[in-house]
């Protein structure tokens, strides 16, 4: 076993078939062996111990954006967005990739904004999610990722923004789009989708802030704008590329949270059985849902000085992959860490990352994949795979962990 060679970048992507199918055999391996791993042709080191990558994601002097890696960092490098003269790097970038004091300047009110929108936003997800079901009811069998997993996020998301609802499959198609900003190996059709998308986004939020500050509604975009005129230091560039962020991040993950919940439900009856039982467990399901199965494989930091990583140098400059994913399932942390037990006493998964960049959508997700999950086995109490020996299908976007299809029968 140790003269096999060590796995590379794509090779921990979902766009290996190996990783895609089996991830924990590749990450388990790569924590015995190299914890701290350099992966030399991507420029960055690559993390897999659950210690490492929470003292990494929680050391609020690391750097984030992609811009301070050094020149060798190659993978970080590419996620470079290219902005047009004049605009600074906080209009051409969301907070997902800047440092402080811009970091801090824009997220801390957005975020305080967004938390009161989810607070009192529960009925619009039941709502949303009764909806959706509501659609499914006749229905013998269905694709419970299409029908149910992808728009019940779009959609609440839309409400919290103020998206008008007509503009809504118009929204889908741009979020595809520039999801693929994500995607470092994007297809010469993926660029071309997120070539178009992005324009479109950025116009219709020009639009929603012009029309918010004439005439303030209930949502996010009028508190955003009413937080402008009444001081706050953020551009409309700022405004238009963090909102569209929540759209962004928000979409994808949770639709993936959702599915990746239901499906795991409908493979381990027993651990349903305890969430029929006692349905006041819904908020350890989806906790260990998000330790389990993670949505999104890693997240990164650029080393802010020169540090040490159980033992190994890593210098100012330098890229860290940390894998959420391998983390989640280290055996050191959490015992049988391959079981999927929904009453598990210890999870302090890493699913949503940590420190000042921890997800900033972590309680919308939360409530939404809660209800979601609730009401769908209310309404189908009989839910059922269509075919419980079919392997799953993932799909192959790099660091995102959620399926093509979950087809289900009513019963
Ligand atoms: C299950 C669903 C979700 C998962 C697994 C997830 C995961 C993550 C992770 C791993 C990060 C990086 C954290 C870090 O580097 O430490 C992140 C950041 C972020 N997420 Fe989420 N996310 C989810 C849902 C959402 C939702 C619903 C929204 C929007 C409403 C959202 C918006 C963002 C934004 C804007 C950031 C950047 C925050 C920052 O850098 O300050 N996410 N998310």
């Amino acid at each position: 076993m140790t003269a096999e060679r060590l796995p590379n970048i794509l090779e921990l992507t979902p766009l290996d078939a190996t990783f895609r199918e089996h991830p924990h055999q590749v990450l388990d391996k790569l924590r015995s062996r190299c914890p701290v791993y350099r992966e030399e042709a991507a420029g960055t080191y690559f993390l897999t111990r659950y210690a490492d990558v929470r003292a990494t994601v929680s050391d609020l002097e690391m750097w984030r954006d992609p811009l301070r890696a050094e020149e060798a960092a190659v993978f970080q490098r590419r996620m470079l967005e290219n902005s047009a003269p004049g605009e600074t790097r906080a209009e051409t970038t969301s907070i997902l990739s800047l440092d402080d004091p811009d970091h801090a300047r824009i997220r801390q009110p957005l975020a305080r904004a967004l938390y009161a929108r989810v607070a009192k936003g529960r009925k619009n997800v039941e709502r949303i999610v009764d909806v959706a079901l509501d659609h499914l009811v006749d229905e013998p069998a269905f694709d419970l990722m299409a029908r149910f997993c992808v728009p019940i996020p779009i959609d609440v998301i839309a409400v919290i923004l103020g998206v008008d609802h007509e503009r809504l499959s118009e929204f889908r198609d741009w979020s595809e789009g520039v999801i693929q900003g994500l995607n470092p190996f994007r297809t010469a059709a993926q660029t071309v989708h997120l070539e178009r998308a992005r324009p479109a986004l950025t116009d219709y939020f020009t639009e929603m802030l012009e029309r918010r500050r004439k005439q303030p509604q209930d949502d996010l975009f009028s508190d955003m704008t009413r937080l402008q005129a009444e001081g706050l230091p953020i551009s409309d560039a700022e405004l238009r590329i963090n909102l569209s962020a929540l759209l962004v991040g928000g979409n994808l993950t949770t639709t993936d949270l959702i599915g990746n919940a239901i499906r795991l439900l409908l493979k381990n009856p027993n651990e349903l059985a305890k969430l029929r039982a006692n349905p006041g467990i819904i908020n350890a399901v989806v906790e260990e849902v998000l330790r389990y199965e993670p949505p999104v494989d890693i997240t990164s930091r650029i080393a802010s000085r020169d540090i040490e990583v159980s033992g190994c140098p890593i210098k100012a400059g330098q890229s860290i992959l940390v894998s959420l994913r391998g983390a989640n399932r280290d055996p050191e942390i959490f015992s049988e860490p391959h079981r999927f037990d929904v009453t598990r006493k210890h999870r302090p998964h890493l699913a949503f990352g940590g420190g000042a960049h921890i997800c900033i959508g972590a309680p919308l997700a939360r409530m939404e994949a809660q209800i979601a999950i609730m009401r769908l086995f209310d309404r189908f109490p009989d839910l059922l795979l269509c075919d419980p020996d079919e392997a799953p299908e993932w799909r192959t976007l790099p660091f995102f962990r959620g399926l093509q299809h979950l087809k289900v029968r009513a019963g």
